[in-house]
């Protein structure tokens, strides 16, 4: 049975992307393509639950397949399927789901099997938090103050999930901080 792992890169002031919208100041090489964290990392998704404005960062939908380092099925949370469908090929396929978080982990876990449903786009980690849908909720700590921006955590009614510390990790620059969600 699939896991469910939510989370991003976060700056030490809580923001996952800065006033812009840009994430470039979060990554680090260490935990970025071809690092042995990323590699780990890769070979243990198999699906990834992402919003429509995670999706959209890419400006050509078709940019995902050969690029994206999730070379798996994607599920993307949105009231409005993109009109075309993205390319895809035997690794990395579109679903586009339009009935809801349960709805997209449920489809995301049949599709990863053993292996692990990666969650994230802020407003997509806070719902499967509050839906009781997580088991581990990763967040990588980036030693940078943005400032402004768009909190991760930025929903009062997170206050009730519960977490208990099953990891830190030193990434490079980043401290990666591993939580089990307590049910
Ligand atoms: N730091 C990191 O690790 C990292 C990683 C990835 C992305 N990011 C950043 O995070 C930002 C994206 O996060 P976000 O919170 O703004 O957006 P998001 O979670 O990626 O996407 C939100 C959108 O997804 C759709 N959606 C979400 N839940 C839905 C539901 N239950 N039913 C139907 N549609 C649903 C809605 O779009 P529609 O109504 O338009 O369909 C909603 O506006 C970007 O700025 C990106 O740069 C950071």
């Amino acid at each position: 049975m699939a896991t469910v792992h939510t989370g991003m890169t976060m700056s030490l002031d809580g923001f996952v992307a800065d006033r812009r919208g840009s994430t470039a100041r979060l990554s680090d090489p260490a935990a970025s393509s071809g690092s042995e964290y990323m590699t780990a990392l890769i070979q243990a998704t198999g699906a990834v639950v992402m919003g429509k404005r995670s999706f959209a960062m890419a400006e050509d939908p078709d940019w995902f397949v050969g690029n994206y380092e999730f070379q798996v099925p994607i599920f993307v949370l949105t009231h409005t399927p993109a009109p075309a469908m993205p390319k895809q090929d035997e690794h990395l396929t579109f679903t586009f789901v339009t009935d809801g978080i349960a709805s997209a982990i449920a489809k995301a876990k049949a599709a990863a099997g053993q292996r692990v449903v990666q969650v994230l786009g802020a407003s997509v980690v806070q719902q499967v938090l509050r839906a009781g849908l997580a088991d581990e909720l990763h967040v990588d700590v980036a030693p940078v103050l943005l400032g402004a921006g768009l909190r991760l955590f930025d929903d009062p009614d997170l206050e009730g999930v519960a977490l208990k510390k099953v990891g830190v990790q030193e990434v490079g620059e980043v401290a990666s901080l591993r939580f089990l969600v307590v049910k």
